[in-house]
């Protein structure tokens, strides 16, 4: 059951029981509602990144200009409270307005304090036209993260002024919150899910869905190296000429941090667009990055994920990041330092000081060549009694954080493939492409089985095979850390078909489509 509060005095009373567990880490989503499968991305991943998820539901009066659509905003709180109850949100804050305001009256929400951020990032993009807005969002959210002081605030890279808005507003003002960005959530058509999108008729939906098309027309010229801010906008502009239905507001391109309008892109630029399919308001954008993407293959057991990354990390010239022989390097560090495998907190410390590194090896049969605090263990990492170690240690939290903390750091470069479970969920939730690498159990235990035969093992069943293989894929979904699962905006690959040649060459089609 969701607990649900409107008040204030609730939600501190509320609050306050988590805050009797000291290492407790409270997430917050700030939302309008009329929750769609954007938000609920969020919420997803608050609940996956801390113990407790409070849900702000709050359509605020402060952002809405007198010619906006304040009155007739989606808002279906029931629906709302069901989803977030399904999600396992723990607290819902769903205020009254004049219970965000000191004096109690709603009309005085206009003459509370306000936060006003930088001219510079809100005279551009849609600061332009909607005066005020920013100031209106900055309040709020400043008030929220000082009611719910959460550890971590989750934003949508869909309103990404927002988004660099509210960036420079902790910075600024030393909020003690790490701000998390997160994906676009976009219909199969590319539009972006948005509350607003509830206003549109059908054939205007299809109208909006070429606003995307234009940006990723953009983003095509960029790719293949036009680097002009002048031509990118305008290929944008010239796409959506020919789509009648969709009257630009702005198309602009600035710098993704500081919002300030660029020439050309040196690094990074973000490409932003508001327009009008309608009376409706929609707004996107895309991020254009120099730096090489990032490709995540999660999937189950057995579905040939490590030969199908290793081989295309190969092709792709890219940093196979073997996430299982970064824990096979620290399951050897334990064993060599004579540490017990379940002494957790001395091989916290030593996960803590590890200098680990991997590296390209020559040939795509080959495995990663790794060194640790400077000596090369490549083959060591690989016997069978580290491999018997491994999994104790992988279950460790502290030896998890930290590695997953080191593979982000190396990700923030780009341009490496990883596999596993959570890659694409957890590790690297921006990665540029996602791949959900499947088959059916009965193909898997069928391949397995093969294998088996091949080592001249005659006497498997292949029934029982397919059942352990069912048994693991659940182990694998439902446990604690690391759960296998399939992110939202994964590409599904069924291998059932199709040789290991034909799976590579399928991602690299999806890759070279980025
Ligand atoms: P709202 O429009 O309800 O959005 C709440 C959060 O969901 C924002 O961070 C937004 O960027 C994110 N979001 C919306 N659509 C998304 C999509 N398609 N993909 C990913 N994320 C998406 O933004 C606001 O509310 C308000 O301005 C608020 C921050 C709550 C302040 O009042």
């Amino acid at each position: 059951m969701v607990l649900w509060s409107q008040t204030i005095l609730e939600l501190r009373s509320h609050l306050a029981t988590y805050r009797r567990q000291p290492e407790y880490k409270i997430g917050l989503v700030p939302t309008m509602g009329a929750l769609h499968q954007g938000h609920l991305s969020l919420i997803k991943r608050a609940i996956a990144e801390n113990d407790a998820v409070v849900v702000s539901i709050f359509v605020n009066p402060l952002q809405f200009s007198p010619t906006e659509d304040l009155i007739n905003y989606p808002r279906q709180l029931e629906q709302d409270l069901e989803l977030c109850r399904q999600l396992g949100v723990d607290l819902v804050f769903a205020p009254e307005p004049g219970e965000m305001n000191s004096s109690g009256n709603t009309k005085a929400l206009n003459n509370m304090t306000a936060v006003i951020p930088p001219q510079s990032m809100t005279e551009v993009l849609c600061g332009k036209y909607r005066p005020n807005h920013f100031t209106g969002v900055a309040t709020i959210i400043t008030k929220l993260l000082n009611l719910i002081q959460p550890d971590r605030a989750y934003f949508g890279q869909k309103d990404a002024q927002q988004l660099a808005i509210i960036h420079r507003l902790v910075r600024d003002l030393n909020i003690p919150v790490a701000i998390v960005a997160c994906p676009i959530v976009r219909e199969t058509s590319g539009l972006a899910l948005s509350s607003r999108n509830q206003y549109l008729a059908p054939a205007q939906k299809q109208e909006a869905a070429k606003i995307y098309r234009s940006l990723r027309q953009a983003e095509l010229a960029f790719r293949q190296g036009e680097l002009k801010t002048e031509i990118l906008v305008n290929l944008v502009k010239q796409e959506l000429s020919q789509a009648e239905g969709v009257k630009i507001q702005y198309v602009e391109l600035v710098d993704p941090i500081s919002l300030k309008p660029i020439k050309e892109i040196e690094q990074t630029g973000l490409l932003a667009i508001a327009a009008h399919v309608g009376s409706t308001r929609l707004i996107d954008n895309i991020v254009l990055q120099k730096h090489q993407p990032i490709i995540a293959i999660d999937g189950p057991a057995g579905a040939g994920k490590s030969t199908v990354t290793r081989r295309l990390a190969h092709k792709l010239d890219l940093l196979y990041l073997d996430t299982g022989a970064m824990y096979r390097a620290v399951t050897w560090l334990a064993m060599e330092s004579g540490v017990a495998i379940d002494n957790e907190r001395v091989i916290a410390d030593l996960v803590e000081n590890i200098d680990l590194k991997l590296t390209s090896p020559n040939g795509a049969e080959l495995p990663t060549v790794v060194h640790v605090n400077g000596q090369e263990v490549t083959n060591a990492i690989r016997t069978p009694e580290v491999t018997a170690n491994v999994s104790a240690i992988a279950a460790q939290s502290a030896v998890r954080e930290k590695l997953v903390k080191m593979q982000q750091q190396w990700g923030e470069q780009g341009g490496l493939i990883a596999e596993g479970r959570d890659i694409g969920t957890n590790v690297f939730p921006n990665a540029e492409l996602k791949v959900y690498l499947t088959a059916s159990a009965a193909e898997r235990a069928r391949r397995r089985w093969q294998d088996l035969q091949n080592q001249g093992r005659e006497d498997i069943n292949i029934q029982q095979l397919e059942q352990d293989i069912q048994q693991r894929d659940e182990r694998d979904s439902n446990r604690a850390i690391a759960p296998l699962k399939k992110a939202d905006d994964a590409i599904e690959l069924i291998t059932d078909n199709l040789t290991v040649d034909e799976v590579i060459n399928k991602i690299v089609e999806f890759y070279q489509q980025l």
